[in-house]
């Protein structure tokens, strides 16, 4: 059903996220019907422009998607109609949204529910939120809502994270923030939940009891690209696992909540991160890639990149073990890895199972025991779920060979537009907040890898090089030969 009447502000109209994904995203919505028909766009930013001239950019930029299927995110051919549609509710200012004295009479001009989409750069989080405050325009009167959307990076470390909630909730209140991390927009993601707690055969077997390990995986082939100066001060570990992966290592890892309501769903994912120790810095290897070949295309070291300082030692790839303990988990390592410019696009989940608790049949190699059991999350590219277990070979001899069981999105449901934001722009629209972080779930995260922060900090270890377009540095592997265990290939079929 369509979201409630509202005019929904996007501070920062010329950035990246909103031409790419949020504009995208509104199209989709409206081709389903979800947007109300009193819905108002207003794109503000500190550049001169007009109304007609950033309609006009957003239409080049919808055409572009609709010329280039490969495009990551394709929109299929505007439908004029919707197009229109949307068009007619677009408007911009051109406003600078860290001024209260601007912002207050901007605000004359909108009433009623108001969502402020702050798409522009994390220095500017608290600014343009104290800004909105004194310019009163987070009031919530006559019953309509003021919601404001918090993009990540939402702090750079425990500290900046608890100043960052203590400025925004001195304005704000809990419910009216959402603070996004895109991940829990993509269908696969929230499936993970749907796949536990919707069905009886997984959750039996979740456990420590059968379950010997599982690696969170988020590897990409992309470089820092033109994002050097956001990359530099940050880092794969920081870019990529107090959020992303954390958000795939709750939904795998939380308890079934008591409901799907969004303070039960948010506080079984904040139990779950209570329930993870401190990662030790000994238990995590830092990576940088150096020049090297990704899919045929050469790639330049990442200090030759521009803007990289010559002897930079951030990280672009970080892999280590999380130890959670609790009832369910102790015992069970997780392995969490992620990097840029490695040999495959790839984010999944492996759940490793133990070995039966007999060799009965030996393998069809004969020198090997059979693998074991895993199921596979495929969250992207492949969507799906996989699940590899022992079969028979054909013949007359008893040996058994890994098979997989998969299922695959395309097979079973037809492919509906989306950019991943669709869902969190509707479900902010909407007052949902089960998907946007609590204040407690980031400073929890933080804290987990708060050690590491401070350790790489001290000690100024510089980074293990690996290649460009490889698997990643030899030390993650070794990271899991410590223990006995190997990655999951990032280069196989699955
Ligand atoms: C962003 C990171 O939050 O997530 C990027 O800043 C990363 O560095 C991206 O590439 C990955 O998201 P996706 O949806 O492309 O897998």
């Amino acid at each position: 059903k369509p979201a409630p009447d509202c005019t929904l502000v996007i501070f920062g109209a010329h950035g990246d996220l909103t031409k790419r994904l949020l504009i995208p995203a509104l199209y989709d919505l409206k081709v389903s019907g979800l947007l109300p028909d009193r819905f108002r766009i207003i794109g503000v930013d500190r550049a001169e422009d007009t109304t007609e001239g950033w309609l006009a950019g957003l239409t080049a930029m919808m055409e572009k998607f609709t010329q280039d299927p490969t495009a990551e995110f394709y929109t299929p051919k505007i439908d004029e109609t919707v197009w229109s549609w949307l068009s007619a509710r677009l408007s911009y200012a051109r406003i600078d949204f860290t001024d209260a004295a601007a912002l207050k009479e901007f605000g004359g001009a909108i009433d009623g529910n108001v969502v402020f989409y702050l798409a522009v750069p994390a220095r500017f989080f608290s600014p343009a939120v104290e800004a909105l405050g004194r310019a009163g325009l987070t009031e919530e009167k006559n019953g309509a809502f003021r919601r404001v959307v918090i993009e990540k990076p939402f702090g750079t470390d425990l500290q900046s994270a608890r100043e960052l909630n203590s400025r925004i909730l001195a304005v704000l209140k809990e419910e009216q923030i959402f603070r996004v991390d895109h991940f829990l927009g993509k269908e696969t993601v929230q499936n993970i939940l749907a796949m536990r707690f919707g069905n009886v055969i997984f959750e039996p077997i979740w456990h420590r009891d059968y379950i010997d390990n599982i690696q969170i995986t988020a590897a990409e082939t992309v470089t820092v690209e033109s994002r050097a100066a956001f990359y530099e001060a940050t880092g794969a570990l920081r870019d990529m696992v107090p959020n992303h992966l954390f958000q795939l290592l709750a939904m795998v890892a939380m308890e079934p909540p008591a409901s799907f309501a969004p303070e039960k769903v948010r506080t079984a994912k904040q139990t779950l991160f209570e329930s993870i120790v401190p990662v030790r810095p000994e238990d995590v290897v830092r990576g940088q890639y150096a020049a090297g070949t990704v899919r045929g295309r050469p790639v330049a070291a990442y200090r030759d990149s521009p803007g990289v300082a010559a002897d930079s030692d951030t990280e672009t790839y970080v892999a280590m073990k999380l130890e959670v303990r609790n009832w369910r988990w102790a015992g069970v390592p997780f392995y969490l890895r992620t990097g840029k410019a490695m040999s495959n696009r790839i984010a999944e989940i492996v759940i490793e199972f133990r070995l039966p608790p007999l060799t009965l049949f030996p393998s069809a190699d004969h020198a090997h025991a059979p693998p074991p059991n895993r199921v596979i999350l495929n969250v992207q590219p492949v969507q799906g779920v996989t699940i590899c277990f022992g079969a028979k070979k054909p013949g007359p001899e008893m040996r058994l060979v890994d098979v997989q069981s998969r299922f695959r999105y395309p097979d079973f449901f037809v492919r509906e537009p989306n950019v991943g934001y669709e869902t969190l722009l509707y479900d902010c629209l909407c007052g949902d907040a089960t998907l946007f972080q609590r204040a407690d779930n980031i400073e929890t995260a933080w804290a987990a890898v708060e050690p590491v922060l401070e350790n790489w900090q001290a000690e100024r270890t510089a980074p293990e090089l690996y290649d460009a377009g490889s698997a990643g540095p030899r030390g993650a592997d070794e990271l899991l030969a410590r223990d006995g265990r190997k990655w999951h290939p990032i280069d196989g079929e699955i």
